[in-house]
C-alpha cells in the first residue's frame, strides 16, 4: 500500500478561492472506483492531501492530480509504503466535515517532520486552522 502527501497552492490569478466543492465531488468519485482514501486539507487558496491505496492507483492518481492546472507549486512532502490505511474509509475527507480530524491531523504533523521549513509552517498553519473553519 502507499501513502503520499504533498501540497500545492491554487492557480486562480483572480484573487477568489478555488472551487473546492467541485474538487472534492470528482475526487471522491474517482477515489472510490479506484480503491484510494485520503484527505485533503484546504482553505480554497492551499492544499494539503494524503492519498493511500495500491501503488498503481496512488501513482496514476498522483499523475493525474500533478498536471492539473487548478493548482501549481506542487511539493511531495512524503511518499513512502505502508502496512495499512492511515485515513481509511473516507473517499476523500475534507478538513471542515471531519469530526475525527483531531486524529488525523497527529497523523499528518508527524508525516510532516519529513517537509522542509519552508513547506512545513504554512500548512501546519493549515491543518491547525480547521478550530477556526
Ligand atoms: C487539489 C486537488 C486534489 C485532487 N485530488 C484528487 C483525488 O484525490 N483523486 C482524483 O481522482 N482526482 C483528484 N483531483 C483531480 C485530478 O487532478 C483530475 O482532474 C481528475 O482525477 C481527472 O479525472 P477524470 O480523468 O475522471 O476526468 C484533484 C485535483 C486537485 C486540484
Amino acid at each position: 500500500m502507499k501513502q503520499i502527501l504533498y501540497a500545492s497552492v491554487s492557480a486562480r490569478a483572480d484573487g477568489q478561492p478555488a472551487d473546492v466543492i467541485a474538487i472534492l465531488e470528482e475526487s471522491r468519485h474517482n477515489n472510490a472506483l479506484d480503491g484510494i482514501t485520503g484527505l485533503l486539507w484546504t482553505d480554497g487558496y492551499r492544499f494539503l492531501q494524503v492519498i493511500e491505496g495500491g501503488e498503481e492507483a496512488v501513482d496514476a492518481c498522483y499523475a493525474r492530480i500533478c498536471a492539473d492546472t487548478r493548482h501549481r507549486a506542487i511539493v511531495t512532502i512524503a511518499e513512502r509504503t505502508v502496512e495499512r490505511r492511515a485515513f481509511g474509509y473516507w473517499a476523500m475527507a475534507h478538513k471542515t466535515a471531519d469530526a475525527l480530524s483531531d486524529v488525523h491531523d497527529q497523523r499528518v504533523r508527524r508525516m510532516m517532520e519529513h517537509a522542509t521549513e519552508e513547506i512545513r509552517a504554512p500548512f501546519l498553519e493549515l491543518v491547525s486552522a480547521r478550530e477556526a473553519a
